[in-house]
């Protein structure tokens, strides 16, 4: 791991701190897939990272390079945001109401305010920022359902070299007439936002029918024929978030056996399609995301802030029939853009549903685990030669109490699980998107 690189790459840049390296989940695979490296150094050249090693040694081999010293701090790849909404961070924290009721109260006034496009590159620009400030590097991204919201969204992750995810907002009825499409318009402006958007740079688009309820079956058919056509395209919605959600999906769709076979039937179950929630799947269900694989997005802040439910994450890991499980902060109906407090409600959460979560199982989750979700884990998700230099460089002792605390961590892992459960946006003390650092605090 020291000298990996051929002597004529020249690195400009060197990042040097404690680097924790995933090879693999440490929830299945043990401790030992989690390697940390006490004074590393990662050298980055021309936007993707040459090499993870010895800080001295890197050095010695490239004299010309720029350092950036966080001394003490942890640098681990960029967080993966695997599920949200950029055009509800307006709303976010809205009081009182569960799933359908904040839908119709927050959430569909505030995407209807999208339909302007200087409200939605401000949002975009607000979205951007925050989820630097936090660390995130990627995310996959609901826009509204006007294309100009995906347009803004973005054009400003491209200004900024971000790899980004995201849809135009599928949905025909139940809902406001400002916020509907049409079987046609949908299928019409996915498709040019595919052609507008998907491989630009590192931005990909998604099919993304909201949910069961505000599509027609017309329209759900539509989603499965852009499925058809573009076999790598990354899918979204929402699966068995709420109670009542369920019930009023099974009175829509009569025909399907459960919520689940409502998206199967229409053909959008497949690797790199996230399904949001997920609490109340039947057994059956489970089965068929695991033969499909397709991905769960376990969402705890908005799970517990909308009432929605504890998700059961050991069912998901059922070594007979494992589902993919991609950690996300579902802004706005989750209450943070940080993946430290997301980590840390999944945790709490697991406990809650009778798991103890290994230390080191969130920290792989927010990053190779959510790039293996999102099929993405050739590209970021791990510090290795070769990889896409987004990085984030976390600080233990951001704060008056986690730097109190760090002076009894026993050990790295109980340092990093302190953070997770103390930290927030102070401890991410600089962001770095392909090579480049974007954020700093
Ligand atoms: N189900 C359908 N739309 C949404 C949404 O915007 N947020 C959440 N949490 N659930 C949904
Ligand atoms: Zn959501």
């Amino acid at each position: 791991m020291n000298d990996p690189f051929p002597p004529s790459a020249a690195a400009d840049r060197i990042v040097r701190g404690i680097a924790v390296c995933f090879d693999d989940d440490p929830w299945t695979a043990g401790a030992s897939v989690c390697r940390i490296v006490e004074d590393a150094g990662v050298a980055v050249a021309d936007g993707s990272i040459l090499a993870v090693g010895d800080f001295a040694s890197l050095v010695k081999g490239h004299p010309a390079a720029a350092v950036d010293d966080f001394t003490g701090h942890y640098i681990l790849p960029g967080f993966i945001d695997a599920h949200t909404h950029f055009p509800q961070t307006g709303i976010i924290g809205a009081y009182g109401a569960q799933l359908l009721d904040w839908l119709n109260t927050y959430t569909f006034p505030a995407e209807i305010r999208y339909g302007d496009a200087g409200h939605a590159a401000e949002g975009a620009g607000v979205f951007l920022a925050e989820t630097l400030r936090h660390g995130v590097t990627t995310a996959m991204v609901f826009a509204t359902s006007h294309p100009a919201s995906v347009d803004a969204l973005m054009t400003g992750a491209r200004d900024q070299g971000r790899r980004m995810i995201a849809g135009k907002v599928m949905m025909d009825r139940n809902a406001p007439a400002a916020l509907c499409d049409t079987p046609r318009r949908a299928y019409d402006e996915t498709k040019a936002l595919i052609a507008r958007w998907h491989g630009v740079d590192r931005l990909e688009i998604a099919i993304t029918p909201r949910f069961a309820i505000t599509s027609t079956p017309e329209q759900l058919a539509v989603a499965g024929a852009l499925a058809r056509e573009h076999p790598g395209l990354p899918i979204q919605t929402h699966l068995s978030e709420s109670k009542v959600e369920i019930a009023t999906t099974a009175r829509l769709y009569p025909e399907a056996v459960d919520y689940t076979d409502v998206y199967d039937r229409h053909g959008l179950l497949r690797p790199r399609a996230v399904f949001a929630h997920g609490i109340y799947l039947a057994e059956r269900e489970w089965q068929r995301l695991s033969d499909a694989g397709a991905v769960i997005g376990h969402c705890p802040t908005s799970n517990l802030f909308l009432g929605s439910g504890l998700f059961d994450i050991a069912k998901a890991k059922r070594a007979d029939r494992p589902v993919a499980v991609a950690l996300a902060t579902d802004v706005g109906g989750g209450t943070s853009f940080s993946m430290l407090r997301t980590m840390d409600e999944a945790y709490k959460v697991a406990h809650l549903t009778g798991t103890s979560l290994p230390p080191l199982a969130t920290w792989y989750w927010a990053t190779l685990g959510n790039a293996r979700a999102l099929g993405l884990d050739d590209r970021i998700g791990r510090l290795a030669p070769g990889y896409e230099a987004d990085l984030v460089v976390v600080d233990p002792v951001a704060t008056p109490l986690t730097a109190y605390r760090d002076r009894f961590a026993r050990d790295h892992q109980d340092r990093l699980f302190m953070l997770q459960t103390l930290g927030d946006d102070r401890t991410v003390a600089a962001t770095y998107v392909a090579g480049r650092c974007l954020h700093r605090r």
